[in-house]
């Protein structure tokens, strides 16, 4: 099973404890390596989370700084603890125009646990599905432009397979926490029949409890795949 998450109400979690904003994005670390032992516990296959948009860039220089110096540190001080757990970490976005830093950083985690097969902890960061989308569409182009592909081959797997997602099942529940209701750029393709479930949460406060909480409304939802027979969500 793939469970993708939007880890959404930092911002507001500390205005409404008089914080600032760094401090419910460092509580949001927190919850992050909850839902990671959550996701073991519950034998969930794929775990997806958003941490960092193509649309994050416009946030105050600041805040860019420290979401990025966040990863940095989850990356340095967790990687050692989910290689343990047997966790393979993989990133998705766009990763040739970040700071070399990063970008070996980033590739260093996604080689250390490689050959790890539990849980897939896959790391959106400088991810919109739109983006990805479009650079899918280009490698298309120029494979068709080489010869190597015709028009017609180009069918909804093909797609999928120039995805950045390529070898990642489709995500079979989205959650979002904080109360807002949309995908924001987030999986487009890939959520095609995903079962979107919204918590009216905000992302520190996400614990086990809410975890299990999404995971009961998914295995109370019918999933059909456009047919008229019922697939019950508990059997993906
Ligand atoms: C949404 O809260 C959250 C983000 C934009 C980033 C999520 C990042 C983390 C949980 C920490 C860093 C990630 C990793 C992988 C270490 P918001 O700031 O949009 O909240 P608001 O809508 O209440 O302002």
């Amino acid at each position: 099973m793939h469970v993708g998450i939007i880890m959404d109400g930092n911002g507001r979690w500390a205005a409404a404890k008089g914080l600032p904003r760094l401090e419910g994005h460092r509580r949001g670390v927190e919850a992050l390596r909850k839902a990671v032992r959550s996701a073991i516990e519950l034998n969930v296959d794929y775990l997806t989370v958003y941490s960092f948009s193509t649309e994050n860039w416009s946030r105050p220089v600041q805040e860019v700084m420290d979401l990025i110096g966040l990863l940095k540190r989850f990356i340095r001080i967790d990687l050692a603890d989910l290689h343990k757990q047997n966790v393979r970490v993989r990133i998705i976005g766009e990763r040739a125009s970040l700071a070399a830093d990063l970008k070996k950083l980033l590739d260093d985690a996604e080689d250390l646990t490689r050959s790890n097969d539990g849980l897939c902890l896959v790391v959106a960061f400088n991810y919109g599905g739109r983006q990805e989308l479009a650079r899918a569409m280009q490698k298309i182009a120029a494979e068709v432009r080489a010869g190597d592909l015709q028009i017609g081959d180009i069918t909804p797997d093909l797609v999928s397979s120039r995805l950045n997602t390529a070898d990642i099942p489709d995500p079979d529940l989205i959650i979002r926490t904080s109360g807002e209701q949309r995908l924001s750029n987030f999986l487009l393709w890939q959520a095609a029949y995903a079962e979107l479930v919204f918590l009216p949460i905000n992302w520190p406060d996400f614990d086990r409890a809410a975890f299990d909480t999404a995971m009961n409304e998914f295995r109370s939802r019918d999933r059909r795949f456009g047919k008229l027979n019922t697939v019950k969500a508990n059997a993906s």
